[in-house]
């Protein structure tokens, strides 16, 4: 089987010590003959770089492993870049969530205000990303699931057309392990149908390989317990901030019962629920920082120290195994059926062709084919279009500096009361996020 060349763009992500170990566990899938981290802070990148140095020696001496912050080493003869990178780190993210509760508004990483100032951040080093990809590996494809993914995937299409990106997201995935435990099934059984925006859509079917609906069922589960499950297979959304956000579905699925919905439908049909169960002053940033952060850094830091990873292993983060099948997709033509964000051009058959959709895909060789959802409901296509301009308005106001373009998607966002309060949290925006976004007039 051939081998690749992968290149973990945000290798000081708290999330690189889990992808690694997950694809040491995938190498019979997905072989691998170098593996790079990239990140542009040295000191995290090597923190997290010299202990799986020590994890790559013991375990598979065989791949080259390397870390750098050097553009040209870490893209140079690579077949896939995995992205994961957050711009302004947890610092920034602590701002986007505590400056929007100031003004009685919600603060969360992808949605609303603080989502809105996430991808004014992460725009310009996304780009950048991709054309060092393209300068240094122009056959490369970049997987990304940096988020905010669907401001991200906008201006990916707008900027970047003919690049080879494929944003995906990791919360379909995990509640689809969660679907496919109620109704005792694997989630590789399942076939679904889905249609939405990024962090916004709904399941309208899950079928097993010979057919049969299982919604119905999934439905009365989810109506009384949300997706909460006895046993936890989705590992990836484990805190207790996300245990409330799993059994908010149950409420999520009263508003409309037909369909399953996305977790975080939850700050947009309940923003003022989100606000009253906040806490100013420790938000979910806080939670990782005091949790996944220390956690992953302080077991680098006990594995340089025995210089061996015995007795300390990181953990396997075996829910992005979403990533390998990608890659493998892409890499060998597998026809694997997966959710995406692509541009609808008809898939949502009456949404607009321009918007960036998440709908299941069949991904080969030459990327994701998107598989048609029919016609939706008035409902969800005027809650997405309200969404989907959001988040053009986004990638408009980063391109053009306009002041004016930003203030009206703050203002357009389902979490915002009004014009005024939107311009309040705009200016304090600005303020915070002075050398990240660009100049606005
Ligand atoms: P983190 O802050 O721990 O890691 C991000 C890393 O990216 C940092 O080490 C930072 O220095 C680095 N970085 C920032 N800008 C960079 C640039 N221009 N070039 C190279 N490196 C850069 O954050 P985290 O919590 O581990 O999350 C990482 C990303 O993954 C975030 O965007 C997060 O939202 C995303 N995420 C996505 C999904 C999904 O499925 N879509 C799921 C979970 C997390
Ligand atoms: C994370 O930090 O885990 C996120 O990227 C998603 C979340 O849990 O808030």
């Amino acid at each position: 089987m051939k081998k690749f060349s992968v290149v973990i763009a945000g290798g000081g992500s708290t999330y690189t010590p889990g992808i690694v170990m997950m694809l040491l566990d995938n190498l019979d899938r997905f072989p691998l003959r170098t593996l790079k981290l990239y990140d542009n802070d040295g000191e995290r990148q090597a923190m997290l770089g010299d202990a799986l140095d020590i994890v790559m020696r013991e375990k598979a001496p065989d791949i080259e492993f390397s870390f750098t912050t050097d553009p040209e080493e870490a893209f140079t003869d690579v077949d896939f870049c995995f992205a994961h990178i957050r711009t302004g780190k947890y610092e920034m993210r602590e701002k986007d969530e505590k400056i929007p509760l100031k003004h009685g508004v919600l603060g969360q990483e992808t949605c609303g205000p603080g989502g809105i100032a996430y991808g004014m951040r992460s725009i310009g080093d996304m780009i950048e990303m991709i054309d060092l990809m393209e300068k240094y590996s122009p056959d490369c494809w970049m997987l990304n699931y940096s988020n905010p993914a669907a401001i991200v995937a906008e201006a990916c299409r707008v900027l970047r057309p003919n690049s080879k990106v494929l944003n995906i997201c990791d919360m379909p995935v995990g509640t689809l392990r969660r679907i496919s435990h109620i109704i005792d099934k694997e989630p590789q059984d399942l076939e679904v149908r889905y249609f939405g925006l990024n962090h916004f859509g709904w399941w309208t079917s899950i079928k097993d390989k010979e057919g049969n609906e299982y919604l119905p069922a999934i439905r009365d589960y989810v109506a009384e317990h949300g997706y909460l499950t006895q046993k936890e297979v989705d590992t990836q959304h484990t805190d207790a901030s996300w245990q409330d956000t799993h059994k908010k579905a149950k409420d999520l699925l009263a508003v409309d019962p037909r369909f399953l919905p996305n977790t975080y439908l939850k700050y947009y049909l309940y923003p003022d629920y989100v606000v009253e169960h906040s806490n100013p002053d420790h938000t979910r940033a806080n939670e990782v920082i005091a949790g996944r952060e220390k956690t992953v850094f302080s077991m680098a830091k006990t594995i340089i120290e025995n210089g061996t990873s015995e007795g300390c292993e990181f953990e396997m983060g075996a829910h992005a195994t979403f990533v390998v099948d990608l890659a493998r997709a892409i890499a060998f033509n597998t026809h694997e059926r997966m959710l995406l964000i692509v541009e609808n051009n008809g898939t949502i058959a009456n949404f607009d062709d321009d918007a960036m959709v998440e709908v299941p895909c069949i991904v080969g060789s030459n990327g994701p084919e998107p598989l048609s959802q029919g016609k939706i409901p008035e409902f969800q296509r005027a809650l997405m279009y309200q969404q989907v301009t959001v988040e053009k308005l986004v990638v408009e106001a980063y391109i053009e500096g306009s002041y004016q373009k930003l203030w009206q998607a703050l203002t357009l966002s389902k979490t915002v009361p009004s014009a005024k309060v939107a311009k309040e949290i705009l200016d304090d925006l600005i303020e915070a996020n002075k050398g990240y976004w660009p100049e606005l007039h």
